[in-house]
């Protein structure tokens, strides 16, 4: 007699979980695996290009189920995401919950979990950047302690993970499920010059510069919350356009703090495009196409590895070593002499090459759904087949 399969109840919150997700659920769904995968999105991140753009673009489902909580402090949303996730986890029963990544509806509904008794798999576990200032680092420290299945993107998460206690036969060692994302959608980016022109700017003024264009983004508090250091970054940003032109797609929190700020002067010049936040095909667009990346996303070091794009990280540490020692990666901080020193150094021919890191391969997810199936259906010939691709 055919027993129903297991459910895997795979959460999403904010905008860097939905290219994590995408690549997981579809692998659960599919043969050999044929998990009952059913997705619930918290509703941290809300606006359609934050949100809706990305599902359509990378092909999720409707979510199942949204907990619609929307922006808060991090207490009231942590908590909040708690309060509304509890009655719909006794409801869905799930076998196992996975969650993505480090933001607030990450650690919120794997505590939740872990106290009912569901077992936690966490994708993307065993970074760290050491700085608990983040709230980010907070969030992953704890989702790790709470997990069963720790799901690896570089070697030396491992270390990380056993030097805070968790069993080795906890932690899977995959890949990288964003990479897979990435992989998958390259042939479809859109061209750099259709979203400038898209929005009303002569591409021609990007693509065609004698040093080509960067992209920057900003978005880390510790950046854009404090208008000092939000001033300086953008006067480095005016500074460096007058060499390389940029293209700025904006996060809301940091255009509510330009505008707060006063700095909306900053940016408009013809040499800074400064545009809304774009879709996931546009950004890998821009990104693939950019002489360099200036930003402080985790993601967008992680992609530009990926892609050999060199990456100026406007952040005093990152939790992905590997982007630095295998990939394309250089941290800088935001003083300005030295983030204009790791300009001038990629505009007169440097820039790290980098190479792909170990198992970056579009393969991360496929791994995953096979340790979880031979976890959740044991002994079934799908998951000897499973056992068998590790
Ligand atoms: C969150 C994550 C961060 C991730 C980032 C990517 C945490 C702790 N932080 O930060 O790790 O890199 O997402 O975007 O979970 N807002 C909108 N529309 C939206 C969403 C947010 O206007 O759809 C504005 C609101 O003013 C909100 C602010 O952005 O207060 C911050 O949103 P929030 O989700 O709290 O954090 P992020 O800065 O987006």
């Amino acid at each position: 007699m055919n027993s129903a399969p297991p459910t895997v109840l795979c959460v999403v919150g904010a905008r860097p979980n939905f290219m994590k997700i995408a690549p997981v659920i579809a692998a659960l769904r599919a043969a050999p695996f044929n998990l009952r995968a059913r997705l619930l999105h918290t509703g941290q991140h809300y606006d359609v290009a934050m949100n809706e753009r990305f599902f359509e673009q990378l092909g999720i489902p409707n979510p199942d189920i949204n907990l619609e909580v929307g922006s808060l402090s991090h207490a009231a949303q942590t908590a909040e995401i708690m309060r509304r996730f509890e009655p719909v986890l006794d409801e869905e029963k799930p076998a196992a919950l996975l969650v993505v990544g480090d933001v607030n509806s990450t650690i919120a509904c794997a505590l939740v979990a872990a106290k009912k008794g569901v077992p936690v798999a966490h994708v993307e576990a065993g970074l760290r950047s050491f700085d608990r200032a983040m709230p980010e680092e907070v969030n992953r420290v704890l989702t790790d302690q709470l997990s069963e299945w720790l799901f690896t993107t570089e070697r030396e998460a491992r270390d990380n993970l056993l030097r805070e206690g968790i069993a080795d036969q906890r932690i899977h060692f995959v890949g990288n499920v964003m990479i897979d994302t990435l992989l998958g959608h390259r042939a479809r980016a859109v061209p750099a010059a259709e979203t400038l022109a898209a929005a009303g700017v002569d591409p021609g003024l990007f693509l065609d510069a004698p040093q080509g264009f960067g992209v920057l983004t900003l978005h880390r508090p510790s950046n854009v919350d404090d208008p000092a250091v939000l001033q300086r970054l953008l006067a480095s940003a005016q500074k460096i356009s007058a060499q390389l032109p940029l293209v700025f797609p904006a996060h809301p929190r940091t255009l509510g703090r330009i505008e707060a700020a006063g700095l909306r002067d900053m940016l408009s010049g013809p040499r800074i495009c400064c545009l809304p936040p774009v879709g996931y095909l546009e950004m890998l667009g821009l990104m693939s196409a950019a002489r360099l990346v200036l930003t402080d996303s985790g993601g967008m070091q992680e992609e530009t590895t990926a892609l050999g794009v060199p990456c100026i990280t406007l952040r005093e540490n990152t939790e992905r070593p590997i982007t630095v020692t295998h990939g394309t990666n250089t941290i800088v901080g935001t003083d300005s002499t030295r983030i204009e020193k790791a300009v001038a150094d990629v505009l007169s021919g440097g820039g790290k090459a980098g190479r792909l890191p170990e198992l970056w391969d579009g393969r991360a997810a496929q791994r995953i759904a096979a340790i979880l199936h031979a976890s959740l259906v044991p002994g079934t010939s799908a998951a000897r087949v499973a056992a068998q691709s590790q």
